[in-house]
């Protein structure tokens, strides 16, 4: 079996005892790597300032080699907040009126792509598997291509892949269509993104879709994939089942006072949705009188990205929203929307779930979304809550025992949630089964596996 060469822009690296990561992604990846032996190359999220990084940081577990390399501070800034994240990340997400096309963050873009190449490169060996993940790092596999690499490499896309009137919006989309066509199987998290990719190459008359879902383009015939990333079920569920005893699940539990939890978990970033669901709420209660003071809505939002403008503007604008809400409606003995700001551990995180009635995911448009399965692996199996998913995220394609929103549509929301809460014991444990044996099924192992298999065979 061959070595697997993992790069990806973030690593998660175990910790000095070697204890493995929490997280699906890192979980299977380890996996993967430790079976077949293997690197896994990444920026180390330090920067250099303005002195050209260090030598790679290697550190090795069992059969994994972490390699970590710092960057300067102007590279950071171009490749990461900027190109990264103010191009490629809001046109991804459909957000045409976000993307900042700054010709210096391009540049930078593609010059940390060479330099990623540079530092893997004596790492390689002839029969390596190498399998890039996410939008940081589409040009590597060209990048590597030039230096006279023909090993196979794979690329996985974690957001979604957006139609081509949306990608032709960006000066330099030839230019990434090219860094695609440089891998040997790109994959997308669902059949809507890959044919948003297909469709767009045809439609531009840059390249053909060929039997067998192949695509042929820029001189090069490569596989195309849908994978929907997923969560380690079985485990997570039984984490959460013995999180609901933990000690500050339970005073989260006595603190809403048998009032019916709503929960909201998310990244803050502006594709998660965030105003419009709480938009959502206010409606519900608006709509809903006798619901005032039997509900409680928490919302978990780590801060993230807060280096890019949307994101600090946003971080002011949640914030006021709940603090609108929250006086505008709340009593003296109730507070209607709980927000917190920062991430919160793991176990309270899935015990949380588990107390939750209504799942509330309703990003504007999402890769796929872990969070909608956490919560559903997370119920228990005897009285489950409901998912409340928007059908823009990735994770709505598989879920169909969720009830779907529009999430711009905030009254349709509002009944969502209305719904939820009404709902039967029996049509939420039908609902539940389906999505939790579907989840079963095709949990993070198959995902890892599944890709792995198809860019390995041939
Ligand atoms: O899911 C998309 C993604 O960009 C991942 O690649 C990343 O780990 C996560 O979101 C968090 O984003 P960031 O690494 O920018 O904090």
């Amino acid at each position: 079996m061959s070595r697997l060469v993992v790069v990806s822009n973030r690593v998660t690296v175990p910790d000095k005892s070697g204890a493995a990561p929490a997280g699906g992604l890192a979980v299977a990846l380890q996996a993967a790597l430790e079976e077949r032996g293997g690197i896994w190359m990444g920026w180390s999220g330090k920067s250099s300032g303005a002195k050209e990084p260090a030598a790679l940081d290697m550190r090795t577990h069992g059969n994994i080699t972490y390699a970590l390399t710092d960057l300067t501070k102007t590279d950071v800034e171009e490749y990461y907040h900027g190109f990264a994240n103010r191009v490629l990340w809001p046109i991804c997400h459909y957000r045409l009126d976000l993307a900042e096309y700054g010709r210096k963050e391009m540049a930078g873009y593609f010059r940390v792509n060479r330099f990623f190449a540079h530092r893997l490169a004596p790492l390689l060996k002839e029969d390596d598997i190498i399998w890039v993940h996410d939008y940081h790092l589409i040009p590597l596999a060209a990048e590597l291509r030039q230096m006279g690499f023909t090993n196979k490499i794979g690329f996985f896309l974690h957001i979604p892949w957006p139609p081509a009137d949306v990608l032709f919006a960006m000066p330099v989309h030839e230019e990434i269509m090219r860094g695609l066509s440089q891998y040997d199987l790109v994959g997308f998290q669902t059949g809507y993104d890959l044919d948003n990719f297909g469709g767009g190459l045809v439609r531009e008359g840059i390249g053909e879709r060929l039997e067998d879902h192949k695509f042929s383009t820029y001189g090069r015939t490569f596989k195309g994939g849908a994978y929907s990333i997923s969560i380690e079920t079985a485990a997570f569920a039984e984490f959460a089942s013995k999180a609901a005893s933990n000690p500050m699940v339970r005073k989260a539990r006595q603190s809403i006072e048998g009032r019916s939890l709503i929960l909201g978990v998310d990244r803050l970033d502006y594709s998660k949705g965030i105003t419009q669901r709480i938009d959502a709420f206010e409606k519900f209660l608006t709509l809903n009188p006798a619901q005032q003071n039997k509900v409680t809505y928490l919302q978990i939002t780590p801060k993230s990205r807060s280096e890019v403008p949307e994101y600090e503007q946003m971080q002011r604008t949640v914030a006021e929203q709940a603090g609108r809400v929250n006086g505008a409606i709340g009593t003296v003995d109730w507070v209607p929307i709980r927000y917190i700001n920062r991430s919160i551990n793991r176990p309270v995180l899935a015990g949380l779930y588990r107390l939750a009635k209504i799942g509330l995911v309703t990003p504007l448009r999402d890769g796929m979304n872990l969070v909608a399965k956490e919560y559903v692996a997370a119920q228990d199996p005897e009285d489950p809550g409901v998912l409340v998913l928007s059908r823009f995220a990735g994770a709505a394609r598989e879920l169909t025992g969720a009830l779907l929103v529009n999430p711009y549509d905030i009254e349709g929301t509002a009944h969502a949630i209305t719904r939820g809460l009404t709902m039967s014991l029996d049509e939420r444990k039908q609902r539940w089964e389906k999505m939790m044996d579907h989840l079963l099924k095709y949990d993070i192992n198959r995902w890892c596996d599944d890709f792995l298999a198809d860019l390995t065979s041939e």
